[in-house]
């Protein structure tokens, strides 16, 4: 048995029924700051704080994955110094943040258009994707240039340009092939969705990948979310059952 409920020390879970794969939509950095009278910037900066404690939580109570929505395909239309600052968030953080990755034994990927991104923003992130490659734990998987929409039309096209060249029939293509055509093509689907702040929007997030996933969504903003509420998310998650669009067994 593992105990991982401190507000209520009488529940316990079985290691095995923590969700193997978590994803999370870090929400309200910009609220935080702004209740604070402090730049949108210093609401992320906390954020990576937020990155930090929860990442080491999350692998220390068994997960196996851990993707985190960084950046979308839509967050580029901010005010630039904003974006400037994010871009730069994996050059500072990522490096300070090895030492522990490696302590947990995470293993950091990555998924979306990365190619896109800038030098020094792809540069942190293979750097620190290098210096983890061996790391055996929990994989921290960074949402980076992501899009749900653009994601699947990238699989579309791969098909379409497979099938042209005759590399495969029209009869080939189901569900297994076009989930292997997505970025996510390594991991198993998440069964568990968080989202923090209160919003209850999907924001063009794994569209294909949550087509089962339970969602919770807690009130609090990212920067303010702590290992407690990850624990609650996860107690949340094992009460409700599960049926995949079957009856209950
Ligand atoms: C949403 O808050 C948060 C983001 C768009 C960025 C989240 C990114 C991080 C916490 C760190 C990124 C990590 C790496 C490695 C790049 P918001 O700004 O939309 O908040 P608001 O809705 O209150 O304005």
């Amino acid at each position: 048995m593992f105990n991982i409920f401190k507000k209520n020390a009488s529940q316990t879970i079985e290691h095995d029924v923590v969700p193997e794969h978590i994803a999370i939509i870090m929400d309200g950095n910009g609220r935080w700051a702004k209740n604070r009278k402090m730049p949108r910037v210093k609401g992320h900066y906390e954020g990576m704080q937020t990155v930090k404690r929860i990442t080491t939580h999350a692998s220390q109570i068994g997960v196996k994955y851990l993707t985190l929505y960084a950046f979308s395909t839509e967050n580029w239309s901010r005010p630039k110094e904003e974006v400037n600052y994010l871009m730069k968030l994996p050059v500072d953080f990522l490096a300070s943040f090895l030492p522990d990755l490696m302590k947990n034994n995470v293993k950091v990927e990555s998924i979306g258009f990365i190619e896109q991104l800038p030098e020094h923003t792809k540069e942190a992130l293979y750097k620190v994707q290098r210096e983890t490659e061996n790391n055996t734990g929990m994989k921290l998987i960074f949402a980076l240039n992501y899009g749900g929409r653009k994601e699947i039309v990238a699989a579309v096209q791969l098909l379409a340009a497979a099938y042209k060249n005759n590399e495969i029939q029209l009869d080939d293509i189901d569900e297994e092939r076009v989930g292997q055509a997505l970025f996510t093509r390594d991991y198993p689907d998440p069964e568990l969705l968080i989202r923090t702040s209160g919003e209850k929007r999907l924001s063009n997030f794994m569209l294909w990948q949550t087509s089962y996933s339970e969602f919770v969504f807690d009130e609090k903003l990212w920067p303010d979310y702590a290992p407690e509420d990850l624990d609650h998310a996860i107690h949340t998650y094992c009460k409700r059952q599960r049926r995949f669009g079957g009856l209950n067994g």
